[in-house]
């Protein structure tokens, strides 16, 4: 296993979360169309890589990743062609399963719109002018898939939903929901189409901010958590082992416990610097080389990692009350254990945003930054490492 910090892994990389990819297995299994909702970096795309190179007999799946879309249109464009290009489809045109009275014309007109090569001769017969959508839900239809399933994995699918909220606006992005809703519900593609989707901001309370929320009512939503400190301890070790680094389970448990919050992304990080003490100041690994390589996580060099975090905080704030409040509210947080509601409400009130300071909190839980204390009267960061990194070049 190699340690790879930023992007999302596949094949002997990725470490395996039997949990919940067993949960997400289930779901399909059972006909469900899924939403896999975690906060940012905590393995979304990864799993979808794992799924996609593991398929279970009869089961296709194409990966599609729309986060710079910004249309209806170029959702549906993308989609397309990233069906059209797939293995499963190639597979299947090569023995000429899928190809039906009309399927050809079709298949031109998409290939037209999308711009992939088309699998085999075709006529160039462009047939009548439709959208996108009809195509595309046309093409679907008349997949054969003998039996199979093809399961679009949609990454990324709440960005898309955001750029259209931003780019045309409220109605539209409500319009793109009802129409993906009637995809995904199409009773012809019962059984043998479905959609597994997730995004790196929350869903419900982009929803929400929509009134829209009757249109993902029947997504199947599954949570992907952290890493409990077993599996945690797992991943490490197989990290460090393959370096020589030794160092005792108590030390181990020691500095993930320091992290608080066991993210992969977060042990790969420790790791990485633990490595690098081993090589500097040699092994074993005691308490004091534990405490160094955790404060070594912050060097300069790793602000690129959390510094993805930021951007899409960023992007998202709208300037004025909203950026100010969540700065400070940030700001507040990373400097006590904990921080009471009745004091978020204040600083709500105090920036003016007391009756929309609901949704950008809900985003905050949801981007990872901060949970609920257990007696649900406050809040707290989620992990120490970001907190920590909040204070050092944030706050
Ligand atoms: N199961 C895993 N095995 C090994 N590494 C993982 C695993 N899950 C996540 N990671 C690590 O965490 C990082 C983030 O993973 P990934 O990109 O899959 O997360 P994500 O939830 O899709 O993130 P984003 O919200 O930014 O899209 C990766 O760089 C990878 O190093
Ligand atoms: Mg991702």
């Amino acid at each position: 296993m190699r340690n790879i910090i930023g992007q999302a892994v596949s094949g002997s990389d990725f470490f395996d979360r039997p949990q919940v990819i067993k949960r997400i297995r289930r779901a399909i299994r059972n006909g469900n169309q899924v939403y896999l909702s975690a906060p940012r970096r905590v393995g979304k795309t990864s799993i979808m890589h794992h799924l996609s190179d593991n398929p279970e007999p009869g089961e296709h799946y194409v990966y599609a990743i729309t986060q710079s879309v910004d249309s209806l249109d170029g959702f549906y464009k993308e989609l397309a062609k990233q069906v059209i290009g797939s293995d499963a489809f190639g597979r299947l045109g090569r023995t000429g399963k899928t190809i039906k009275n009309g399927f050809t014309d079709l298949l031109q007109r998409i290939s037209l719109k999308v711009n992939v090569p088309m699998v085999g001769e075709l006529s160039l017969d462009k047939g009548t002018q439709t959208s996108i959508q009809t195509d595309f839900t046309t093409l679907l239809e008349e997949l054969d898939l003998e039996g199979g399933k093809l399961i679009i994995l949609v990454d990324e699918f709440t960005e898309t939903l955001d750029n259209i909220l931003i780019k045309h606006g409220k109605q539209e992005a409500k319009r793109f929901l009802q129409s993906f809703r009637e995809l995904m519900h199409n009773r012809k593609l019962t059984g043998h189409v479905q959609f597994l989707l997730t995004g790196s901001i929350g869903l419900q309370p982009l929803v929400k901010k929509l009134e829209a929320t009757d249109l993902i009512n029947q997504l199947n939503i599954i949570d992907v958590p952290a890493l409990t400190e077993d599996e945690a301890c797992h991943l490490f070790r197989q990290l460090v082992d393959q370096e020589d680094v030794t160092i005792d389970d108590e030390t181990v448990r020691y500095i993930l416990r320091k992290i608080d919050w066991l993210m992969p992304f977060h042990v790969q990080l420790l790791a990485l610097e633990v490595i690098d003490v081993h090589e500097s100041a040699g092994s074993p690994i005691d308490q004091r080389k534990a405490d160094k390589a955790f404060d070594q996580v912050f060097h300069q060099r790793n602000k690129i990692y959390f510094e993805q975090y930021y951007d899409r905080l960023k992007k998202r704030l709208e300037l004025g009350p909203e950026y100010q409040f969540v700065h400070e509210l940030l700001n507040r947080a990373a400097n006590v254990p904990t921080l009471d509601k009745a004091i978020v409400h204040d600083l709500a009130v105090k920036h003016a945003f007391a009756d929309q300071y609901k949704a950008t909190l809900e985003s905050l839980l949801y981007d990872g930054y901060l949970h609920e204390t257990a007696d649900g009267s406050a809040y707290r960061f989620n992990s120490s490492i970001l907190k920590t990194w909040w204070k050092k070049y944030v706050g």
